[in-house]
């Protein structure tokens, strides 16, 4: 007779040992793999495996669900995306409720805050709407590095630095499990083009791995504890990331000391046991094929019962701490007017003013705007792809504009909506889920039309906006470079305007670097809205207004030209003739393909900040440039010491020397000794954000250094190294605009295991 369910052991009331051992090994393979995962097109074996329970139903529109095991206490989870909010459906079958969420800005966005205390802010909503909806565990934050301009996920992406994305992906995993879900720090590691994706083998030597594409995740792994961490589709140096025991046993638990569990991406890797054996804990989303080779491997033997037992134990433990498990009662109705306003607030935090010629920001507010630009009219508010997020509305800038007090003019604004209507009509409407639209094409305007709107307004506003999404990289043309009407509007409306000593602002609404030298000196100021979320004409309008003094700074430089980034040489790879036919994904088809990093760690600023590139052209704006409505001084470095030995505290004083309020981010970059190994000039090394400082108000803020902010990675002894030697601290408002200097010396070499 079988056992009752109250005499067999259960989750949380029994040892997870005890659970484990009393599971067959079908219930096994159940919980190592997801319930499936319903995407329009897949081929058989890729479809939902046949598992007893699981409650799929339970948050439409979730990106997957673990299989319960109800005889043994345990739930199923639900784990949805992504980094901008929580996407889940925003309508259900047969059901009045509306179930829309809050977009926040993108991640590159708050990454350009620096504010680690905001994005744990947004963090903590995020988590809210996701627990309130039933959510366990929001796949996000992503931090693979924003390595050239054409990655296609850089919107979801931070910085070309490890250091900001690092700390930045720490305060967000902070922000959402403090409310009690969990998240998915992800994608470990090297995901940093959409190319070939699935089987894409990244080359990358030891140095650059550890210095630039791994420390971003060691930062935020020790930092914020993620409830699980999700590997990347790709291979590096040969293996699947996701069948990795380099990555995920070594350096992930026993380096880094890892205790959350491991799940793929959405259909990632091609070996089941390869993964669970790498120590990859959850198969998402599941399938008929993994379910099948598993169960077939358990019974063989070929996969151990131990790996299954360890794997299992490790999703167990996160369970345990589960909304679901605990038996939270959400309410299916988070407070989205609130989280609209922090929205808001983060959006108008993150953007970047790149320039203020005559200080022609911010803007009265009895302005007349003549608005150009179809994206002023269609904003675009974040990526598409699993980051988008199904939200209630979107204000447009024009809606921003007119309730922030400005009036626009109607005759143009007029000429754009019928211009959109028709070119909407003409446009191929994408059908793939997920997939970015097609841009609209720019609206055209007569010389005397021109004339006459530069007549009837008081300023030009003009926003170039840019689509970007998963699955695809950007494009060069009308991607990173602007498009021929794009520029000839630009050439023109300035004209006009300037013909009438009115002045030109232009609004960049977009996910990533996009070409600026060729025309930022026809207008006369130009903001970085990014893709701001739902409230994004509010948060523009806010800035324009000065009702909101810009704060963020750039964490990936603008360069140039797209040949001033090392990365584009070889870029995106090249395509293999696969093994055999096997190899090539099931999923998507891509071929095998293979890209090496040949720039090493010469990444962004590392690379353009280098003296051997100074004076040379390539920037056009720097790591960690922004502008702001107010002045900054940057005064009273002090050291605890000039020697160092184990730490050390560095602090300075940032004082508002302007007329209105506003916040400065202070940046510490170190200079190290060389010896056998080259380094960049100075690295990033620590930032802090001010508070809001009033004119004339003063703060002091502190920096702690341990030595491991010293080291560089030495692949021949595979260590971190510090040298002995002169060491200079150099604070700064940018990477290239150092205001204070100071230097420390260290006496001996030191070496740090890994
Ligand atoms: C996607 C993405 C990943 C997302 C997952 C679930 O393909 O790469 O970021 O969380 O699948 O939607």
């Amino acid at each position: 007779m079988s056992a009752t369910n109250d005499q067999l052991p259960q989750l949380g009331a029994n040892t997870i040992t005890e659970v484990i051992a009393a599971m067959t090994p079908e219930e096994k393979v159940n919980f190592l793999i997801g319930t499936g995962m319903d995407f329009p097109g897949l081929p058989p074996k890729l479809q939902a495996p046949v598992v007893g329970s699981t409650n799929k139903g339970k948050v439409p529109g979730a990106a997957g669900n673990t299989c319960a095991i109800p005889r043994l206490g345990i739930p199923s989870i639900v784990m949805a995306d992504g980094p901008a909010g929580v996407r889940i459906n925003s309508h259900r079958e047969n059901e009045a409720q509306t179930f829309f969420c809050t977009a926040f800005p993108i991640a590159t966005l708050l990454a350009s805050s620096w504010d680690v205390d905001l994005v744990e802010s947004v963090g903590k909503a995020m988590g809210v709407e996701a627990k309130e909806y039933g959510v366990d565990i929001l796949l996000a934050p992503a931090l693979n590095i924003h390595r050239i301009p054409l990655g296609g996920r850089n919107f979801e992406y931070y910085s070309e630095d490890p250091w900001v994305s690092g700390k930045i992906a720490a305060a967000m995993t902070n922000g959402i499990q403090s409310q009690g879900v969990g998240t998915s720090v992800k994608h470990l590691v090297a995901n940093n083009h959409e190319w070939n994706r699935n089987v894409i083998n990244v080359k990358i030597d030891q140095r650059a791995l550890r210095e630039i594409y791994l420390k971003g995740f060691e930062i935020a792994i020790k930092e914020s504890c993620p409830w699980t961490v999700m590997t990347s589709y790709n291979k590096v140096n040969g293996t699947y990331t996701s069948e990795s025991a380099e990555l995920l046993s070594t350096i992930l638990r026993e380096e880094w000391g890892y205790e959350g569990f491991v799940v793929t991406d959405w259909l990632a890797g091609r070996d089941p046991v390869a993964q669970l054996n790498a120590g990859n804990d959850l198969l998402m989303p599941g399938s008929i094929y993994q379910q099948e080779i598993l169960l077939a491997a358990i019974r063989s033997g070929e996969l151990e019962a131990s790996i299954c037992d360890r794997n299992i134990e490790n999703i167990l433990n996160i369970i345990l701490q589960s909304p679901t498990f605990l038996g939270y009662q959400y309410s299916n109705a988070p407070d989205l007017k609130t989280d609209a306003a922090i929205a808001r607030s983060a959006a108008s935090q993150g953007m970047v003013l790149l320039r203020n010629q005559l200080e022609t920001l911010p803007v009265s507010e009895k302005a007349c705007f003549g608005v150009f630009g179809v994206t002023s009219y269609e904003m675009i508010t974040g990526g598409t792809g699993s980051g988008n997020v199904n939200r209630a509305y979107t204000i447009s800038l024009l809606e921003g504009l007119k309730s922030a007090g400005f009036s626009c003019s109607e005759t143009i604004e007029s000429r754009y909506n019928n211009f959109i209507d028709a070119q909407k009509l003409k446009r191929v409407e994408v059908t793939e889920a997920f997939m970015p639209h097609q841009a609209l094409p720019e609206c055209q305007f007569s010389d005397e039309d021109l004339s006459n709107f530069a007549a009837q307004t008081d300023i030009a506003l003009m926003t170039i906006g840019r689509h970007s999404g998963e699955f695809v990289d950007r494009e060069e043309e009308g991607g990173f470079f602007l498009t021929a009407e794009e520029e000839d509007l630009i050439a023109r409306v300035s004209s006009a305007y300037h013909k009438q000593s009115k002045k030109v602002v232009v609004v960049l609404n977009i996910g990533g670097v996009v070409e600026t030298a060729s025309w930022r000196d026809q207008v006369d100021a130009i903001l970085i809205a990014w893709q701001p979320g739902q409230e994004s004409g509010h948060a523009i309008a806010d800035v324009l207004s000065g009702r909101v003094n810009p704060s963020g700074k750039l964490a990936t430089t603008f360069a140039r030209r797209l040949t001033d980034y090392p990365s584009y040489e070889n870029f995106p790879g090249i395509t293999l003739i696969p093994a055999d036919e096997e190899e090539k994904s099931p999923i998507s088809g891509d071929k095998e393909a293979e890209i090496s990093y040949n720039d090493s760690i010469w990444v962004g600023y590392r690379s353009f900040n280098a003296p051997s590139h100074r004076g040379n052209d390539s920037i056009c704006y720097p790591f960690g440039f922004g502008l702001s409505y107010t002045d900054f001084t940057y005064s009273n470095l002090t050291l605890s010491d000039k020697q160092f030995d184990s730490k050390l505290e560095i602090t300075v004083t940032i004082t508002n020397t302007g007329d209105v309020a506003g916040k400065e981010v202070a940046q510490l970059y170190i200079s190290a000794p060389c010896a056998d190994l080259a380094k960049p000039e100075a690295e990033l090394r620590a930032f802090a954000k001010t508070q809001l400082l009033a004119p004339q108000q003063s703060e002091t803020v502190c920096f702690n250094i341990d030595v491991a902010n010293l080291t560089s990675f030495d692949p021949e002894l595979s260590k971190w190294v510090a040298e002995p030697g002169s060491y200079r601290v150099k604070i700064g408002a940018s990477s290239l605009d150092i205001r204070l200097e100071t230097g420390f010396n260290k006496s001996a070499r030191t070496e740090l295991g890994l």
